[in-house]
């Protein structure tokens, strides 16, 4: 596990230890929307375990309004995306030694028509907290499959997954947004339940050799056509190293 509160961590922990007596867990305390934490910690992983069977990347921010990390990067940006490929870039050989293994990177349906500049990944004026959370997920989505393409024949699958309408505490901001968050509530998914597709493409076995998808439902769905023009994903891919490895830091995949 990975959290950046060690209290509350470790109170998830004594949860788990309590559902699953079997179970066993392992905390790094990290800020996911720091990059160079966010680094320290798939190194820390990586160095007591050289093998690992599944990745799910699944924190992830909604900001009511544009907030700029210590790093300079737009907080969205970097949680919701830069954060999952710079640790699934610390872990990939970890992953690959331990294959068949999973990556599950958690997207989101608002992906689903949001737009992208691969040359403009970092908003600016143009920043609105639907377009920073849309565009992240779908950049999230587009390097997941671009991940996928790169993993081909190594045992390695990567999807992205949207987990439904949660009822969590995503969305905590006032305003029209807010609002409608609060309303639609009773009718989202409990938290068991909007785990149930991750946990599928993280440990069914029909989906071991499965990669490279936008699972809804536990099915295959239809992603943004932007996702689906390999040269637009690989032109967000570079963009998105850029960003997130600097100089002499980029992905081996
Ligand atoms: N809820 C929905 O309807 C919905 C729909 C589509 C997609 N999603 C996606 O599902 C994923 C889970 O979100 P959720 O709905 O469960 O929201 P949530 O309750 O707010 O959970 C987000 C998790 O990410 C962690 N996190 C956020 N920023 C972090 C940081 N800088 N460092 C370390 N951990 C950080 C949070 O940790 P703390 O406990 O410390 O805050 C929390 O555990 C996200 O990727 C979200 O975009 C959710």
């Amino acid at each position: 596990m990975i959290a950046r509160d060690r209290a509350r961590a470790e109170a998830a922990q004594a949860w788990i230890a309590q559902e699953v007596p079997h179970a066993s867990t392992e905390l790094v305390t990290a800020d996911l929307s720091l990059l160079a934490e966010t680094r320290d910690a798939g190194e820390r992983i990586a160095s007591r375990h050289p093998r690992i069977g599944v990745l799910v990347n699944n924190a992830g921010i909604f900001d009511a309004k544009k907030v700029v990390t210590a790093e300079g990067h737009e907080r969205v940006l970097a949680t919701n995306l830069l954060a999952p490929f710079v640790l699934t870039s610390a872990l990939l050989p970890a992953l690959r030694a331990g294959a068949p293994s999973r990556i599950v990177n958690i997207g989101s349906s608002t992906s689903d028509r949001a737009e992208i500049d691969p040359d403009h990944l970092v908003l600016g004026q143009d920043w609105t907290m639907v377009r920073a959370y849309g565009q992240s997920k779908l950049a999230l989505m587009m390097t997941t499959f671009a991940l996928a393409k790169r993993l081909e024949g190594s045992g390695v699958a990567a999807n992205v997954v949207h987990p439904g309408l949660v009822a969590t505490g995503l969305v905590r901001t006032g305003g029209i947004i807010g609002l409608v968050w609060r309303c639609m509530a009773p009718f989202a998914l409990s938290e068991e339940q909007g785990a149930d597709t991750a946990l599928y493409a993280a440990l069914a076995p029909e989906m071991a050799a499965v990669s490279g998808l936008y699972l809804k439902n536990r099915r295959a769905a239809p992603p943004n056509r932007r996702a689906l023009d390999p040269v637009l994903v690989e032109r967000v891919w570079a963009a998105t190293e850029r960003l997130a490895a600097g100089p002499g830091r980029a992905m081996r995949a």
